[in-house]
């Protein structure tokens, strides 16, 4: 196990992906976790991320200088660099020459962290502060042309750290330098593979659930649902009932391809709910993105309890009215870490299926991906041995359609968007493009109306927001350059097809600033 101190800035997802990247388990911790607590979990080695301050702004975050005689190897980047460098005995100045983006780095004396890397090469910086001096007894390994001290290194104490992002795609050789220090500074074994969390999940599952009762799973038809029921089914067998909740939010085609698909694939026994009038009697009037994903959150919820007794009622029944205490959810690592469970970094969304959880819930949760990224998820379904249709699906949001029109949600503006969403999706696939994409949100601005004309006719519908992004886990995204072809035939279709709609653009916001849905 390798800890990732999370100063607050989103960095440390990523490094936590690159670490496990390399074949070693890590985990992010917020940086107000007392380092004896940290200690007690016998990591292997501590990386302290970067942070969005100065080491010298009111209220910056720090960190107890214990941890560097603790014995346990650390890494610091950036902000964490610094904080290594100021706790260390050396000296981080305000020089006032900033660094960001990237930046020509020089390798003086390449010692152990940057052995085998170029001289010369660039990397990503994001930084006000300098290393002035490095700590007595450490080798300063680099520099660029405004930072004297741009890593530095005490092997024989277990302890390194660079001043830039070796986490980023823009920096060259981040990832050698990143196994570097794990494999020859912190003498990590590279052992972690998609089959060993398979194992272990199936395993703590079975520690979990014991013999106390059934469990439920709501499918949704994506990856993460389908890939948590598979590994549950394989822990408990058929103790596992599947349902998926119709909710009416759905995209067109999809309630008989998860009938279909899943089943096929898994051989599980699926019930479908249909709670489509539930769920628009409880959305009506309602316009607000946080007030809707509460609503069908609470919902969802709602849904399963009311049909646990009608599903399992007869299996109950045969083994001694044991309750159903266990639902299970393919909650993913980046949910967790942004609803607040890896502190330090804010609330931005609360996502239904972490956040937006009633309080008199009555099931136990099950959360087997609850540690994983999304394309390690997608590796674990392909271990498996889940259809590729099922493995590679883009995600969509629990909350499905419901927020992506944007206004009150109605069965006749479901009815528009799932039309125009289809055949924006029908083109992609045609194009090939399904695996560039990472997600293609169609977003219907219901309470917007444009002028358009039509044949002789002026008409007066509604624009729609084509959102195609590319990205490696929702953490961050960039629109996608799709090919203007393929934008335009999807928008000579919508416009052609959809009777209500007179107006296709395209979203070009990367995120940040913006998100990948539009509420
Ligand atoms: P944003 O819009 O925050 O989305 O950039 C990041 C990823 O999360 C999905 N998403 C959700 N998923 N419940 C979900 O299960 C939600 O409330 C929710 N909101 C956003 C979104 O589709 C994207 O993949």
């Amino acid at each position: 196990l390798v800890l990732v101190v999370d100063f607050g800035a989103q960095y440390a997802q990523l490094i936590a992906r690159r670490v496990r990247e390399a074949r070693v388990y890590s985990e992010i911790v917020p940086h107000t976790m007392p380092v004896a607590e940290m200690l007690a979990r016998n990591p292997k080695a501590i990386i302290l991320s970067g942070g969005p301050s100065s080491v010298y702004a009111d209220g910056a975050p720090s960190i107890d200088t214990t941890i560097f005689t603790s014995g346990t190897p650390v890494f610091g980047m950036c902000y964490g660099f610094q904080l290594m460098a100021q706790g260390l005995g050396g000296e981080v100045a305000h020089t006032g020459a900033r660094e960001y983006g990237r930046t020509a780095v020089t390798v003086g004396a390449p010692g152990t962290l940057l052995a085998d890397i170029p001289a010369a090469h660039t990397v990503w910086m994001s930084h006000g502060d300098s290393v002035a001096a490095a700590p007595p007894g450490f080798d300063v390994l680099a520099s660029t042309a405004v930072t004297p001290v741009a890593a530095f290194e005490n092997v024989d104490r277990g302890l390194a750290g660079v001043q830039w992002h070796p986490e980023v795609l823009h920096t060259e050789h981040g990832q050698k330098v990143l196994e570097h220090f794990l494999v020859h500074i912190a003498h990590c074994r590279q052992t972690w593979t998609m089959v060993n969390i398979v194992e272990e999940q199936i395993e703590s599952i079975r520690d979990q659930i014991g013999d106390r009762g059934r469990a439920i799973c709501g499918l949704s038809g994506g990856v993460d649902s389908a890939v948590a029921a598979a590994i549950v089914q394989r822990a408990i067998g058929d103790r596992l009932t599947c349902v998926y909740v119709d909710h009416g939010l759905m995209r067109k085609d999809e309630t008989e391809q998860v009938e279909r698909d899943f089943v096929a694939a898994t051989g599980v026994d699926l019930k479908v709910v249909d709670a489509e009038k539930r769920f628009l009697d409880a959305l009506a009037g309602v316009t607000d993105p946080e007030e809707k994903r509460k609503i069908i959150g609470r919902e969802f919820i709602r849904v399963f309890e009311a049909a646990e007794a009608e599903i399992l009622g007869d299996a109950l029944a045969d083994d001694g009215g044991s309750k159903v205490a266990f639902l299970v959810q393919g909650t993913l690592y980046p949910d967790v870490v942004e609803s607040g469970g890896g502190a330090g970094t804010s609330n931005i969304k609360s996502h239904h299926n972490v956040g937006g959880l009633p309080e008199d819930l009555e099931f136990e949760l099950v959360e087997p991906l609850r540690t994983l990224f999304k394309d390690e998820v997608r590796l674990v379904g392909e271990q498996l041995g889940l259809p590729a249709e099922i493995v590679w699906r883009h995600p969509f949001p629990g909350p499905g359609l419901g927020i992506r029109i944007i206004g009150e949600v109605t069965r006749e503006r479901l009815d528009i968007l799932r039309e125009a969403d289809a055949i924006a999706r029908e083109e992609l696939t045609k194009a090939g493009l399904d695996r560039d994409i990472w997600q293609f949100p169609v977003v219907l601005l219901a309470d917007v109306r444009s002028v358009g004309v039509q044949g002789d006719g002026r008409t007066y519908g509604h624009p729609i927001v084509l959102r195609p992004v590319t990205s490696e886990d929702a953490m961050t995204a960039d629109w996608a350059r799709l090919p203007y072809d393929v934008l335009e035939r999807i928008s000579t279709r919508i416009t052609n097809e959809v009777r209500e709609i007179n107006r296709v653009t395209v979203d070009i916001t990367s995120k940040p600033p913006g998100t990948i849905e539009w509420e």
